[in-house]
């Protein structure tokens, strides 16, 4: 038998690799995340043909549906999207199967142990299968106790398992979650999901660090005077209030995807491309991490919450009106904060962070800016010449840009500010894949490279946790912000660059 470890575990991003016949499971198959995001992905998947025959999809969850009824129940989901596709969609919903799955009842682990087996006479999956955990987070550690009970976890090289964030509520929570996990199954087995390393853009600042030499001997605190990472979003919270109500900003976005990008932008270049040797990377970087002042957290933060705004012809509602949001909730819907990196490389530069929801734009970018010439010799727009800026466009309009001073024409010597840009969709042509997609792919390979090491997400929570403790003990220290919907964040966000002599980029 061919176990799903046959292909190369280190077999890196270079070239296209096979998924093996397997089956994977999704737990929590009714949930919003199958039907939005993990179908859809796998569909794409199915029609770039990256799935092998021997392939099926497992549906679990509580309810009690028949096989026909989650396929129905799927195409009436992905109905615009597979209308064109429907003879793709009729191959690949017969791999598509269901089993109502209680994970707390031992005698429902059991029956799906014995419906795995079906399947793999079935559609000859070979007993090689992944395990999708996209439940609520409280049963992360029990889901995989209950795998493990079932035997479903004890063959390494067959079984795997991938867990939805977020990983922990905080860093205590995720040193048990962690131990919980690592009891059940081999740390290579686990695949702890960021769908922000699955897009393309951000897999990129590793390539444009690495394969380039112009852009690493400066990537340093004697060229960089500080860095904005910034994911904004027009959205509010939609109809995710029962999570976000407990999540807020800090744990939805900061400590995981923010704190990717952080990590990637901040890392020592790996000896190898090969998985430990960057999640090594990342894993140091963010234990050097440390936020601005750790005995002053309020210093160094801002939180928000979103109030109403919008036009007359399209009022919004503030968060506190939302369907299921508590009206005196002080969840915060934004964070701004200031980090530094306590090493050789990044000794005093600021890392500054931001994201929020009903922003006015959609919008996710690292921007580096550079510092400025020592003399000035030209007149220069503003009085002195703008600092030069790498800016990383990770979504929409993908790509990177970089400004620097050239000659104004005329008789004189003036600087101005230009770009110069570059963009995937004119470069490419194509649209790039879904994150899901590709970490989908990766995990069925079995390449852990764009997945979450456990040290990397203890460290990720570490060094948020003088600001939990202060939102847990001491609330009125970091206050919410009201900020208007469709603005940038509370007036707060910008003292705290103002304080350092310095502006958010307002793209
Ligand atoms: C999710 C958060 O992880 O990321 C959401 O839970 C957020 O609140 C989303 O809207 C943003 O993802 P993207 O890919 O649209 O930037």
């Amino acid at each position: 038998m061919t176990s799903i470890l046959t292909n190369p575990l280190r077999v890196g991003l270079r070239q296209e690799r096979v998924i093996t016949p397997q089956c994977l499971v999704i737990f929590g198959a009714s949930g919003d995340l199958t039907h939005r995001k993990l179908i859809p992905a796998l569909f794409e998947l199915f029609r770039q043909r990256r799935l092998p025959s021997e392939f099926a999809i497992l549906g679990c969850a509580r309810r009690p549906w028949s096989d026909t009824e989650f396929r129905d129940r799927m195409q009436e989901a992905l109905k615009a999207e597979i209308n064109e596709h429907l003879q793709a969609w009729e191959q690949f919903s017969q791999g598509l199967f269901y089993e109502p799955v209680d994970l707390q009842q031992t005698d429902h682990m059991v029956r799906l142990a014995l419906r795995l087996e079906t399947i793999d006479r079935l559609r000859a999956t070979r007993g090689n299968r992944t395990f999708y955990l996209s439940v609520s987070p409280e049963f992360y550690g029990s889901g995989c106790k209950a795998l493990a009970s079932a035997g479903l976890l004890a063959d390494p090289e067959r079984s795997r398992i991938v867990i939805e964030k977020p990983f922990g509520r905080d860093y205590g929570s995720a040193q048990n979650l962690n131990r919980i996990v690592q009891s059940c199954a081999k740390e290579s087995q686990v695949f702890r999901i960021d769908h922000y390393l699955g897009k393309e853009t951000v897999q990129n600042i590793l390539v444009m660090r690495f394969a380039n030499t112009i852009f690493e001997p400066i990537w340093n605190r004697n060229y960089i005077a500080n860095v904005q990472i910034t994911a904004a979003e027009t959205v509010g919270v939609e109809e995710r209030a029962g999570y976000y109500e407990s999540a807020g900003a800090l744990r939805d976005m900061v400590q995981n995807h923010l704190t990717q990008i952080l990590a990637l932008t901040a890392m020592e270049p790996p000896g190898r491309f090969d998985p430990e040797a960057i999640r090594n990377e990342k894993a140091k970087v963010l234990q050097a991490a440390h936020l601005a002042d750790e005995n002053d957290a309020w210093k160094c933060c801002v939180r928000g919450q979103y109030g109403p705004g919008g036009t007359s012809s399209h009022p919004l509602s503030g968060y506190r009106q939302e369907p299921g949001v508590n009206p005196n909730s002080t969840t915060e819907t934004y964070v701004a904060m200031k980090v530094f990196i306590n090493n050789w490389r990044w000794q005093g530069v600021p890392f500054y962070l931001r994201t929020g929801k009903r922003l006015p734009k959609r919008l996710s970018e690292v921007v580096l800016t550079f510092r400025r010439a020592p003399v000035h010799l030209f007149d220069a727009a503003g009085g002195a010449p703008t600092p030069n800026q790498l800016i990383l466009r990770i979504q929409p309009d993908e790509g990177a840009e970089i400004k620097f001073e050239v000659k104004a024409p005329g008789s004189g010597m003036r600087s101005r500010p230009v770009d110069m840009a570059f963009n995937y969709d004119d470069s490419f042509g194509e649209p790039s894949d879904e994150g899901y997609v590709r970490l989908l792919a990766d995990a069925m390979l079995g390449d852990p490279t764009l997945f979450t090491r456990s040290d990397e997400v203890e460290a990720a929570w570490r060094l948020y946790t003088p600001l939990l403790a202060l939102i847990e003990e001491a609330p009125w220290q970091l206050p919410v912000h009201p900020y208007e919907a469709r603005t940038w964040g509370p007036a707060a966000a910008d003292s705290l660059l103002a304080d350092d002599g310095l502006s958010w980029r307002r793209p």
